[in-house]
């Protein structure tokens, strides 16, 4: 099965968003990924809610919301307003996550969790059966364009044979240095996040094509 494509909005042209999104969807992209940062969690300060909202009329395409932030509970309803698909928060951030998922999902939107590279992946397994999404850092958050940390990998594959016995098993999503070569050490992936990667190339279809083609 193709990887799905979720381009990140932290390396596109801030001053030109709404073109960006647009462009994105014409060119393939199968959702849009947007990197919430507070920074507390992360150094970074990025988009809040307000922007997510102006950018949802834009387009059809489901927008994936990652926090990179310490206060998830109080900024859940304002995403879920803004037209929010899916909210992934940090397992390291927060103190009671089964809590949150399920104020996530008590707002009739997907939810997920994150894991930093320094993360087992063990430490989704209590939540499994409510996740909609388990996402995957293959950088430290905070920043497009570093570079894949190869030993991140195996999480991919020690989750997917996890999952493989539940009924409703959580997509696979990665986040941090994915190219055209990079992602083939992640194949049990569903969905690619991709920032650096796809602003960069000339076109931004032929990137995503790139990115999608079969291994
Ligand atoms: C990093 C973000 C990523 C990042 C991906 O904190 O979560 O989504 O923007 O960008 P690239 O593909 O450049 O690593
Ligand atoms: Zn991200």
């Amino acid at each position: 099965m193709a990887f799905l494509i979720a381009p990140s909005l932290l390396s596109s042209n801030f001053s030109r968003l709404g073109e960006e999104v647009k462009a994105l969807e014409r060119a393939g992209a199968d959702w849009i990924h947007f990197d919430i940062m507070d920074s507390h969690f992360v150094p970074q300060l990025t988009f809040g809610p307000a922007i997510v909202q102006s950018l949802r009329p834009l387009s059809s395409l489901p927008f994936d919301v990652h926090l990179m932030v310490e206060r998830v509970e109080s900024i859940l309803p304002a995403f879920a307003k803004a037209g929010a698909h899916c909210i992934s928060f940090h397992l390291e951030a927060v103190k009671e996550p089964q809590k949150l998922l399920q104020k996530i999902k008590n707002l009739n939107i997907k939810a997920g969790l994150s894991l930093k590279p320094k993360t087992p992946i063990e430490k989704v397994f209590p939540f499994l059966e409510f996740l909609d999404l388990v996402l995957i850092m293959t950088v430290e958050p905070g920043q497009s364009g570093q570079l894949f940390l190869k030993e991140q990998a195996e999480k991919t594959e020690i989750l997917k044979k996890k999952i493989s016995v539940l009924k409703n098993p959580p997509l696979i999503e990665v986040d941090g240095g994915i190219n055209p070569e990079t992602r083939k050490l992640v194949p049990q992936a569903d969905i690619l996040v991709s920032g650096n990667y796809i602003f960069q190339a000339e076109d931004y279809s032929s990137a995503i094509s790139r990115l999608k083609s079969p291994l």
